[in-house]
C-alpha cells in the first residue's frame, strides 16, 4: 500500500515536471516565432487602404534619435525596394520615379525633366528635410494626396531612418543630421 502511494506521488511529480518542461519549450517556440533570426524590414509594396503605423512599436522615438543610431547599410539594403523606380547614382536618369541623388534638402518635385503629379506640384516650394521624408516614406499616399508613387510606405520608424540616412549619403555634401 505504501509503495502504491509512493508511486502515485512519484507519478504526479513526474507528470508535473514533464508539463513544466513542455510549457518551457512551447514558450521558447513562441518566442522564437516572434524574433526572426535575421532582422528584416517591413516594406509593403502596393498595399492600399491600410493606415500605415508603427504596428506594435512602443511610444514613438523622436526622429533625431532614430537617425543618430541609424544604419546606412541597412538603409541601402531596404532601398533595393525603391530601385525598381528610382536611380540613386549621381547624374542618374529619371525612371518611373525621379532620380534621387541629392534628394535630401532638394525642393520637393524639382528634379528636371520629371513629370510630377499635381499633388507634388502643390508642395513644390518646400524642401525635403528629414521630417518631411519621414512622413512621406511612412505613408506616401496620405502625405501627398494623389501621388503617383505606387509604394505603400515603410511602417517601421527605424527602417525609415535607415533609408533616410542612406538617401542623405547620396550627396556631394550630406545635410548635417539633427541633434538628438
Ligand atoms: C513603384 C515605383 C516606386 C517605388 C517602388 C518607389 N517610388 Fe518613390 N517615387 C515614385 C514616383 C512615380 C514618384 C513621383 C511621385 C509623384 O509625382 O506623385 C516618386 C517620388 C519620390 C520622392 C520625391 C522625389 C522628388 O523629386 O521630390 C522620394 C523622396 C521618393 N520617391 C523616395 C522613394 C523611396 C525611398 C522608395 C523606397 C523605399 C521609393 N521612393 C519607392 C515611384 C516609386
Amino acid at each position: 500500500m505504501e509503495s502504491f502511494e509512493f508511486n502515485k506521488i512519484a507519478g504526479a511529480v513526474l507528470a508535473t515536471a514533464l508539463l513544466v518542461l513542455g510549457l518551457k519549450n512551447f514558450g521558447s517556440e513562441l518566442f522564437r516565432a516572434e524574433t526572426p533570426e535575421k532582422p528584416g524590414f517591413a516594406i509593403q509594396v502596393a498595399e492600399v487602404g491600410k493606415t500605415a503605423g508603427d504596428g506594435a512599436a512602443p511610444a514613438a522615438v523622436p526622429l533625431p534619435v532614430l537617425l543618430a543610431k541609424a544604419d546606412k547599410d541597412k538603409g541601402m539594403a531596404s532601398a533595393k525596394a525603391c530601385a525598381a523606380c528610382h536611380d540613386f547614382t549621381k547624374g542618374g536618369p529619371n525612371k518611373v520615379g525621379p532620380a534621387l541623388y541629392g534628394v535630401v534638402g532638394r525642393k520637393i518635385g524639382s528634379e528636371a525633366g520629371f513629370a510630377y503629379s499635381d499633388g507634388f506640384k502643390a508642395m513644390a516650394d518646400k524642401p525635403w528635410n528629414f521630417d518631411e521624408l519621414d512622413a512621406w516614406l511612412k505613408a506616401p499616399k496620405e502625405y501627398i494626396k494623389g501621388t503617383k508613387m505606387a509604394f505603400a510606405g515603410i511602417s517601421n520608424a527605424q527602417d525609415r531612418a535607415n533609408v533616410i540616412l542612406y538617401l542623405n549619403s547620396l550627396a556631394d555634401t550630406p545635410v548635417p543630421l539633427p541633434k538628438p
